[in-house]
């Protein structure tokens, strides 16, 4: 008797082997005769596959209704989230509902739960500027803000500061003098960029690199950049 034949054996001797359906084969072959009764192997497992299937189904089926269920403007864990409350914040001039756990900072608030990736998380605790947003006109890193706090507040991000399709002028001078290079640093470094136009810093580049000494760029295009800043400065 071999291995299979075995295991076939034991788990006929634990089906309830009574006189008129022990056979008298244990068998594993496709003519084997029936296990656990009325079934054969082979039917005893399609039926169990049939009932994963059915119970998989019944899986999908119910996301699918949660996921019907949940209010317009959701993002996925709302509904799992204890604590949330409705917040409205003003961004790139247009009112957004959302609900949120008050714990939640702007730049989660706008790239998890608004749809909004243009800004970047880098360092996450205030370290890199790559998440710079404007509130109110002024820089501020949206990682280190709660955005439950900004209600009422005017925030810009990458995506509103070009205007009815035209670029603003340090987004073209970035372009214009190649300001980045893989781009990740770009979004916070052009925020941080067209909020110091109207900030009161000197007009040599080494007041340029001070202002600008909260953006790292891992890539170093730091003179490419200055150079856009200077140029943008001429042009507002
Ligand atoms: S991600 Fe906010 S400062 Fe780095
Ligand atoms: S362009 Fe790559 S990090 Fe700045």
């Amino acid at each position: 008797m071999n291995s299979r034949d075995t295991r076939d054996a034991l788990i006929e001797a634990a089906a309830q082997p009574s006189p008129e359906t022990t056979p008298s084969s244990t068998s594993g072959t496709e003519s084997s005769p029936p296990l656990f009764g009325r079934f054969s192997r082979r039917s005893f497992m399609a039926s169990l596959g049939a009932a994963g299937v059915v119970a998989g189904a019944s899986s999908l089926a119910a996301v699918a209704v949660a996921q019907q269920e949940k209010p317009a403007g959701a993002s996925e864990d709302d509904s799992a989230v204890t604590g949330a409350v409705p917040v409205v914040l003003n961004i790139n001039g247009r009112d957004h509902h959302v609900m949120l756990e008050p714990r939640v900072v702007l730049l989660h608030a706008l790239r998890d739960h608004l749809g909004m990736p243009g800004t970047k998380i880098g360092c996450d605790h205030g370290q890199c500027g790559a998440c710079t947003v404007h509130v109110n006109g002024r820089r501020v890193n949206s990682c280190l803000t709660l955005a439950i706090m900004h209600q009422g507040d005017r925030i810009t991000t990458i995506e509103g500061l070009a205007q009815n399709g035209k670029l603003h002028p340090v987004q073209q001078a970035f372009l214009d003098h190649d300001g980045f290079q893989c781009g990740y640093c770009t979004a916070g470094q052009i925020m941080s960029a067209a909020a110091l136009l109207h900030e009161p810093i000197g007009q040599d580049d080494d007041s340029v690199r001070a202002a600008m000494s909260g953006n790292i760029c891992r890539c170093g295009a730091y003179n490419n950049i200055v150079d856009a800043v200077q140029q943008a400065r001429k042009q507002v």
